[in-house]
């Protein structure tokens, strides 16, 4: 399918006129928004916000839940949350409950076209995937490593909900023709889902570096405010694919660019191979545990 400059430009502002009209965005729940405000003020203490959180059983769970994560790596089983706070440190619980709003207020049906809780197994994985490999490399901001692999994908989201018309028409022409999702949104959007989600994140006021890397996290090469952090999370995303766990279908024909991984020190295939072996039980481990999550 030939689609002219032209044609793809207007198909371009017409998704992006829905995009800026959306304004009514579901509002945060108010327990994720109170501990969100207490997390963001420094003199509140350890005991209010573990009272704040404490009063969502459901969160209480989640977070102890992220807490215990393989991938995170900790030593010892957290039980409490008045713990998990001290293990974790308030811009830990501040990257948990900013991630668990999002699911929250993206709170959408799942359908033959979409999957929910395969999509935010998908997200969540390769966001603690990105955070364990900022850990790996030595890339200081792994809280933000973390929300770039949680969000790299919320363009899909943002779609399914906001387009959904639109949606159903890309999921046939990737699986009927011959042509990858990103073509298929192409096709019809005029915009890829990187696009989607990097507008939405930008109107958000997110960083820098964060809008790059979910614009970017199919062509790392293309990133320009943080090659390591967008690199990161190409690669966490392109594990679950080759791993074949937490994989989902619009990203079956991800391309790893090997080149640009040299900025995480990795040169060669030989060396990705064996890189990803090396993550394999914890991919596994990741993914059992994230079974309770939904
Ligand atoms: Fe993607
Ligand atoms: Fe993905």
């Amino acid at each position: 399918m030939i689609t002219l400059a032209s044609e793809l430009q207007k198909r371009k502002e017409k998704t992006e006129f829905v995009l800026n009209n959306i304004t009514n965005l579901p509002a945060v729940p108010r327990i994720l928004k109170e501990t969100l405000e207490l997390l963001n003020d420094s003199s509140v203490n350890n005991n209010e916000l573990a009272k704040s959180i404490s009063k969502d059983q459901g969160l209480v769970v989640k977070i102890l839940m992220i807490a215990n994560s393989p991938l995170l790596g900790l030593y010892r089983k957290v039980t409490t949350i008045d713990y998990a706070i001290l293990v974790l440190g308030h811009n830990e619980i501040k990257n948990i409950v900013s991630v668990l709003s999002v699911i929250e207020s993206f709170k959408n049906k799942t359908d033959k076209y979409l999957n929910e809780k395969e999509f935010w197994t998908h997200s969540f994985l390769t966001g603690m995937a990105s955070k364990r490999l900022a850990d790996d490399f030595g890339f200081p901001n792994k809280g933000e490593a973390f929300i770039a692999g949680f969000l790299h994908d919320v363009g899909i989201s943002v779609i399914h909900k906001f387009f959904h018309s639109k949606f159903i028409e890309i999921y046939k022409q990737a699986n009927e023709l011959d042509i990858t999702y990103q073509e298929a949104e192409l096709n019809v959007l005029g915009m890829t889902h990187q696009q989607v989600g990097h507008y939405l994140i930008e109107r958000w006021d997110f960083p820098d570096p964060l809008c790059d890397a979910i614009l970017n996290h199919h062509n790392p090469e293309n990133s320009v405010s943080n090659k390591t952090l967008t690199s990161i999370i190409h690669f966490a995303d392109y594990m679950t694919q080759k791993l074949n766990i937490g994989n989902v279908s619009w990203d079956n024909n991800i391309q790893l660019n090997v080149e640009e991984l040299g900025v995480l020190k990795i040169k060669n295939l030989e060396e990705v191979d064996d890189f990803i072996s090396n993550y394999e039980d914890l991919y596994k481990n990741q993914l059992e545990s994230i079974r309770y999550f939904n």
